[in-house]
C-alpha cells in the first residue's frame, strides 16, 4: 500500500471560538506594519536578530517582506492572527524549520502586537497553529524554544500542555544577543491524549 504524504502546501488552518488563522497577503503590509510599529517597545526584548542585520534590528518592512516570502513553502508556513469579531490583524505565528522523513518535526514562532495581549488570543491561536501542525501537516513533534525570562511565553505553552525538556544554551540571537532558551515540546501522542481527554482547547472544533 502507498504511503500517506504529507501535504506539500497546507490549507490555512481556520478558525477557533475568538480569532482565525490565514496566510498573508500582500494587502496586509500597511495593517502589519502599523502593527508592529506600535508594538516596538512591547517586541523588541523578544525580536530575534539574524547576524547581518543593522543595529536597529526591528525593521517592519523588512519583516513583512520575509512573512510573504516564506508564508507557505515546504520548510515553512507562516499566518497572521485576526480577531473574528473586528477583523482586525493581532499578531502572527509560524510552523517553521519542518523537517521531514525521520524527524517529523517543527518549531512554532509567534507574537502579538500591543492590542492583542493579555486577553487569551494567543493561546487560542498557538492551539490553533499546533493542531494544523499535528492534524493537517501530519507532523509527530512540536517545539517551541523560550527565553526562561519570558514569562507570559512560558505560561502559554505550559497552558497547552507542552513538556518541559531542558536548557539550549546561547540558543537564538534575540535582540541581538545569544540568549539561552527552555525547549518546550509537544508530541502526536501527547496531544491526541490530550485531546481525547477534552484538555487540549479546540482539538475537536472547526469553530
Ligand atoms: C508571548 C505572548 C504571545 C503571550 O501573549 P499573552 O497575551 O500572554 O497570551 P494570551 O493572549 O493567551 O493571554 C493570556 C492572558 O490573558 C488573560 N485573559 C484575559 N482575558 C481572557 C480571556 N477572555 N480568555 C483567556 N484568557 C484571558 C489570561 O488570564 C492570561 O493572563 P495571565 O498569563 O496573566 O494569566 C506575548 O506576550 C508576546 O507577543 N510577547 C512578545 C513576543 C514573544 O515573546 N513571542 C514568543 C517568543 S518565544
Amino acid at each position: 500500500m502507498e504511503p500517506t504524504l504529507p501535504p506539500t502546501r497546507s490549507k490555512a488552518p481556520g478558525s477557533v471560538p475568538r480569532v482565525m488563522l490565514r496566510h498573508p497577503v500582500a494587502r496586509d503590509r500597511d495593517e502589519l506594519v502599523s502593527l508592529l510599529n506600535r508594538s516596538r517597545d512591547h517586541l523588541i526584548p523578544w525580536w530575534s536578530t539574524p547576524r547581518g542585520l543593522d543595529a536597529e534590528g526591528f525593521d517592519p518592512c523588512a519583516t513583512f517582506e520575509r512573512l510573504l516570502e516564506s508564508a507557505n513553502i515546504p520548510m515553512c508556513e507562516r499566518f497572521v492572527i485576526c480577531r473574528k469579531d473586528t477583523r482586525a490583524i493581532i499578531g502572527c505565528t509560524s510552523i517553521a524549520n519542518i523537517v521531514r522523513g525521520a524527524f517529523e518535526s517543527c518549531t512554532l514562532g509567534y507574537w502579538a502586537g500591543i492590542d492583542g495581549v493579555g486577553q487569551g488570543f494567543m493561546t487560542e491561536a498557538v492551539a490553533l497553529s499546533v493542531r494544523h501542525a499535528f492534524r493537517d501537516l501530519r507532523l509527530h513533534r512540536v517545539e517551541a524554544n523560550i527565553m526562561p525570562r519570558n514569562v507570559p511565553s512560558t505560561l502559554l505553552v505550559q497552558r497547552l500542555g507542552f513538556r518541559e525538556e531542558g536548557l539550549a544554551r546561547r540558543f537564538i540571537r534575540i535582540n541581538h544577543q545569544w540568549e539561552d532558551h527552555v525547549r518546550w515540546s509537544m508530541t502526536l501522542e501527547d496531544f491526541e491524549r490530550l485531546a481525547s481527554q477534552g484538555q487540549f482547547p479546540f482539538a475537536r472544533t472547526t469553530a
